[in-house]
């Protein structure tokens, strides 16, 4: 999968895109992200991005020349066979989860175009953006982090990056909360480990974990219940901790 990220700042992603899982996936040809920088696509001497907002205010806006110039060049050089998305990352986007990230997944290709300052120029965004995605109700000096954010969530799912087995059961897949993990030793500081797990039957072990997924999930992201995959037997565990489907249903 090629992801291509459009940035006024490339030198942020030397280091979180270049460690770890997504070096080596990097270098098994699963990933190619490619940097672009903005300010080479202005034609001005000074190489310049932005300028004052129309009608006044604080900060300045990403001009449209420069960052149309970057978007068209960088589409341009794509094969046309190949499913491309451009995103801009803004904290007026629509929230980023895992279901997001699994929908991105399925492109060939993401352009992630950071924006900067006060914003982009709105008729870029009218013009060149297919999708506008937030990281989180907070806000970031640019969109730089929240680009890694998604880089990182949706490399992680391109066959190969990581074993299937652990996508299918982390957090968020299946809409509840990962179980609680332990590795040797058996006790530590004077904490256990809980005994189902060293009692090596497989469907004791399978059914302790479903519980302890339903049981954080309700004490810590009860939201995430009203959306969740669940099944009879998850709901009679759910209701001897006290939810109540009729709770479920006004939530849903
Ligand atoms: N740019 C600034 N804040 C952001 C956020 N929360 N998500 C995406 N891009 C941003």
């Amino acid at each position: 999968m090629q992801f291509d990220i459009l940035t006024l700042f490339p030198g942020m992603f030397t280091g979180p895109l270049t460690e770890s899982i997504l070096k080596r996936a990097a270098q098994a040809g699963l990933i190619d992200i490619a940097l672009h920088d903005i300010r080479t696509y202005a034609t001005d001497r000074h190489h310049t991005a932005d300028d004052a907002p129309y009608g006044g205010g604080a900060g300045m806006v990403m001009k449209a020349e420069p960052l149309a110039a970057a978007i068209r060049a960088v589409q341009g050089g794509q094969d046309t066979e190949q499913r491309t998305l451009t995103v801009l990352m803004t904290p007026a986007g629509e929230v980023f989860s895992q279901q997001i990230a699994h929908e991105l997944s399925g492109y060939d290709r993401l352009l992630l175009v950071c924006g900067h300052y006060e914003g982009i120029d709105e008729r870029v965004r009218e013009a060149l953006i297919d999708r506008e995605l937030s990281v989180g109700d907070y806000v970031l000096t640019g969109g730089e982090l929240a680009a890694m954010v998604i880089v990182d969530a949706v490399a992680r799912l391109v066959p190969g990056v990581i074993d299937a087995e652990s996508i299918g059961e982390e957090s968020h897949s299946g809409g509840v909360l990962e179980y609680p993990h332990y590795t040797r030793p058996a006790v530590w500081e004077g904490r256990e480990v809980p005994a189902v797990l060293l009692s090596g039957h497989h469907g004791e072990v399978a059914r302790w974990r479903r519980r302890e997924q339903l049981r954080r999930t309700l004490a810590r992201r009860p939201d995430l219940l009203a959306s969740a995959a669940l099944d009879a037997a998850d709901y009679n565990y759910l209701q001897s901790l006290g939810w109540s489907l009729e709770q479920h249903n006004e939530l849903a």
